[in-house]
């Protein structure tokens, strides 16, 4: 999966004689799941024409603060623009407009959405080799990198001039690798390992029967997701689940029992920074598992049940420098039972579910949570989606790793 899936690209298109590779670069920003809007300046409509930029990106194309022919007349807003994009792209970015993006021109659209937007800003420069080494253009460049947009850098090949030198914007497909590398690069969890735990464990009975418990896993899930987008490798370390995941960044590791997550936990502990223990670990365990399937009978069954080993104990016994987080799913005294947690197991964090608030818990789709840090400083969260909450767990966490 791309990074740019489910990014806004704001494709801001200059006139140069490169416009007309831009409808291969919407169709590529398109394929790796981005969403795109395009702005072009008035004179690059000589080079290619909105209608394919408007059907390739299935949006409208601006080009003046207002639609003439449009007779409502809508102020095409390009603060809301700026605002909208998670990227912007100027390319082919000539260099009347680089020059015009260095001093705070702004006589068209895409010059007012490039001053107003607060996202990251690449531009591809493209022209003919003298434009390109002349030193106003340098100056250009430079000034827009030390203001902190990124440039992709021109390449040399033969120009529409029919000159050979440097100049040519960046094949597309460079273009939108360069960003994808680049925003890799710039993760907060990039080149952090995360140990997850997730779902509930089986204890068997017999051959065919075991004990569990009602979990999903939907939680443990959505925060091997939010932390692999943040650039996390992640270990995810499942008990029987029906939950999926496709991410380049997660390993799956499937379990049964508490011991099985035990041995699988400690594998990886000592490799990762960061080991969230999520998983609804069963307590107790048959002390002696029938080899055959127990038959049934008149009187009744007693199983006798011996405590398994609490895996976040046990790490938290033996970490060094990674940053423990466990979960506490309480039904009364939450906060003071969290905290005794907190002490008793060793812990960075606990992120707090309790039972009395409607909506949180295993099975839905929703959670309410409270994560406490170990100087017990609470921070509480609304009822949200369990993707949601999962994004707030680990932006928890990555404020923690930054301080
Ligand atoms: N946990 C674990 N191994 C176990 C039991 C629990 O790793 N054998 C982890 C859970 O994944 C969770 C945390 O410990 O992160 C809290 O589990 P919980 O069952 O609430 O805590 P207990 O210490 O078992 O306390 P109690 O059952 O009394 O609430």
């Amino acid at each position: 999966m791309s990074i740019l899936q489910g990014k806004k690209v704001l494709l801001g298109i200059t006139a140069g004689i490169a416009a007309y590779k831009t409808a291969g670069l919407v169709r590529l920003f398109i394929k790796s799941g981005a969403e795109v809007k395009v702005i072009m300046t008035p004179a690059s409509k000589d080079f290619i024409t909105p209608l394919t930029l408007s059907t390739l990106s299935k949006n409208p194309v601006h080009s003046t603060f207002y639609d003439k022919e449009d007779e409502n007349e809508l102020w095409n807003n390009h603060v809301d623009l700026g605002l909208w994009a998670d990227i912007m792209l100027i390319a082919p970015a000539t260099a009347n407009t680089l020059s015009k993006m260095t001093n705070g021109s702004c006589d068209n659209l895409l010059l007012a959405t490039y001053l107003s937007a607060k996202c990251p800003i690449y531009f591809a420069p493209a022209m003919d080799l003298d434009m390109y080494k002349h030193p106003s253009t340098k100056s250009s460049l430079e000034s827009l990198q030390s203001f902190g947009n990124i440039m992709i850098p021109a390449t040399s090949g033969e120009l529409a001039s029919g000159l050979v030198g440097e100049g040519r914007m960046a094949e597309p497909e460079d273009i939108v690798s360069f960003i994808e590398n680049d925003m890799l690069s710039k993760l907060p969890l990039k080149g952090k390992k995360l140990l997850l735990t997730a779902g509930p464990t089986y204890e068997a009975i017999d051959p065919v029967r075991f004990i569990g418990n009602h979990s999903s896993g939907k939680m443990g899930f959505a925060v091997a997701e939010a932390a692999a987008n943040l650039g996390a490798e992640v270990f995810l370390v499942s008990g029987p689940s029906h939950q999926k995941i496709k991410h380049s960044l997660v390993n799956r590791i499937d379990v049964t029992s508490a011991q099985d997550m035990y041995d699988a936990c400690h594998n990886y502990f000592n490799d990762v920074d960061i080991a969230i223990l999520s998983a609804a670990v069963a307590d107790y365990r048959p002390k002696n598992v029938a080899s055959q399937k127990i038959k049934k009978k008149d009187a009744s069954l007693v199983i006798e049940l011996e405590p398994t080993k609490d895996i976040l104990k046990s790490l938290g016994e033996i970490k060094k420098d990674q940053l423990l987080v466990g979960f506490a799913l309480e039904t009364n005294d939450e906060v003071s039972n969290a905290k005794k947690k907190i002490e008793k197991k060793n812990l960075d964090l606990i992120v707090l579910n309790s039972l009395r608030d409607k909506g949180a818990g295993f099975a839905g789709d929703t959670n309410k949570i409270t994560i406490i840090d170990k100087d017990f400083n609470e921070t509480g969260f609304d009822l949200k989606s369990k993707k949601e909450v999962a994004k707030d767990i680990i932006n928890v966490i990555v404020n923690k790793l930054s301080k």
